[in-house]
């Protein structure tokens, strides 16, 4: 029999969620969303049978899973009270705004034998997974270093943005938790978590907000800190890109969201190796990391990012936060006779 899902917020997020959660038709699906405008599409666009305009009120029926799809400093609370009712969680990103209740959390789920899971998307896309499998097998040896580069333009994905959570860090808004902490997740789930870092981050273009919209990272993964990673991030260029480049002693991968492929070279001057996977949109992702979710109920799979994983990617976030602003720069002086006139020339004169 398929069990009761509580999907918690209908808003971009959860919307997907309802439909790649009905596509595996595995369980049944309720709504909790304060808009009213908002439940009626969920009973128009999808059948929801079920919806509820709070927390409170759906919390007097009886749910097996929730889905916490609200904005970030509602998470941890959320997720508390629902593991204390004894129902399993899968919990967007990021886990929260701060460290707050996460311990709590953590110890409730262990104390009432819960899965656990939170919805750093990417680790459920098959490219990014078989290249960790690869990477863990030993294939390229010891990791050396580790860069990233996202970009995308989200005004174009998200036009409503300056009205979403996206327009203020305690809303869990800005670059960083938003964007960024994917990029994070998934550098840390190939190498190892960030020990130490330092980030540079600036509004440059979004128009609407003042919160970052472009991010510089650099970082040391790995219990040795041994691992250098270099990281960048903006929302504003025309191009898609998600690219991850592992150099290891004995070979470099390099994942390639955009073109679902990971690809490999071991020796200077060979070609490089593709790995290519045939993904035909975005739901296909969500509706594998929700058969993952319910397979980690079922004792099947294991959870693809635990609390603990989440808290770690939390951590790097507000070690971002902190940071930002207040890199120790060095100024380079310059040469007096170019003080006030640039060495490189814009526009056409110059070419
Ligand atoms: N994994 C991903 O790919 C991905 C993508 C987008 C957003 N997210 C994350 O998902 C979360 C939500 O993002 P979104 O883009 O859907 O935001 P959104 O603003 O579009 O939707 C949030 C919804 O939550 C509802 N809500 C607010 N308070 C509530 C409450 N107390 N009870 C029930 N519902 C409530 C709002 O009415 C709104 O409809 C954020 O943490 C975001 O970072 C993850």
């Amino acid at each position: 029999m398929n069990g009761k899902l509580l999907v918690i917020g209908f808003g971009s997020i959860g919307e997907r969620h309802v439909r790649c959660f009905l596509k595996t038709g595995r369980c049944n699906v309720s709504v909790c969303e304060p808009s009213e405008e908002l439940r009626n599409r969920a009973q128009t666009e999808y059948n929801i049978e079920h919806t509820y305009a709070s927390l409170d009120e759906a919390m007097n029926c009886t749910f097996d899973y929730a889905l916490i799809a609200t904005p970030a400093p509602f998470h941890v609370s959320m997720a508390t009270r629902l593991a204390a009712e004894g129902i399993h969680l899968l919990i967007e990103k990021p886990l929260s705004v701060s460290l707050e209740g996460v311990q709590k959390l953590d110890d409730i789920v262990a104390k009432n034998q819960l899965t656990a899971m939170v919805g750093y998307t990417h680790r459920s896309n098959p490219t990014l997974v078989s290249m960790r499998e690869q990477l863990l097998s030993g294939r390229f040896g010891r990791v050396l270093q580790v860069t990233g580069t996202v970009g995308q333009d989200f005004a174009k994905y998200r036009p409503a943005y300056q009205s979403t959570y996206f327009a203020k860090h305690e809303t869990g808004g800005g670059a960083i938790q938003d964007a960024m902490t994917h990029l994070v997740n998934a550098g840390e789930w190939l190498v190892g978590p960030i020990q130490k870092l330092v980030a540079d981050a600036r509004h440059q273009s979004l128009p609407g907000v003042d919160v970052e919209d472009t991010v510089h990272l650099m970082a040391r993964h790995g219990d040795k800190q041994d691992v250098l990673g270099l990281y960048s991030l903006n929302l504003h260029q025309a191009p898609d890109d998600f690219t991850i480049t592992v150099i290891a002693e004995a070979g470099t991968c390099r994942l390639d969201l955009q073109r679902n492929r990971w690809s490999c070279k071991t020796e200077s001057g060979q070609p490089w190796e593709h790995h290519s996977f045939s993904i035909e949109n975005r739901d296909q992702i969500y509706i594998c990391q929700a058969n993952t979710f319910l397979d980690a109920v079922a004792g099947l799979a294991p959870v693809t990012c635990t609390i603990r994983e989440a808290e770690q990617s939390l951590r790097v976030n507000l070690a971002m936060l902190k940071n930002m602003g207040r890199t120790p720069w060095l100024e380079v002086t310059q040469n007096a006779a170019d003080r006030g006139a640039p060495l490189v020339k814009q526009g056409a004169e110059n070419r």
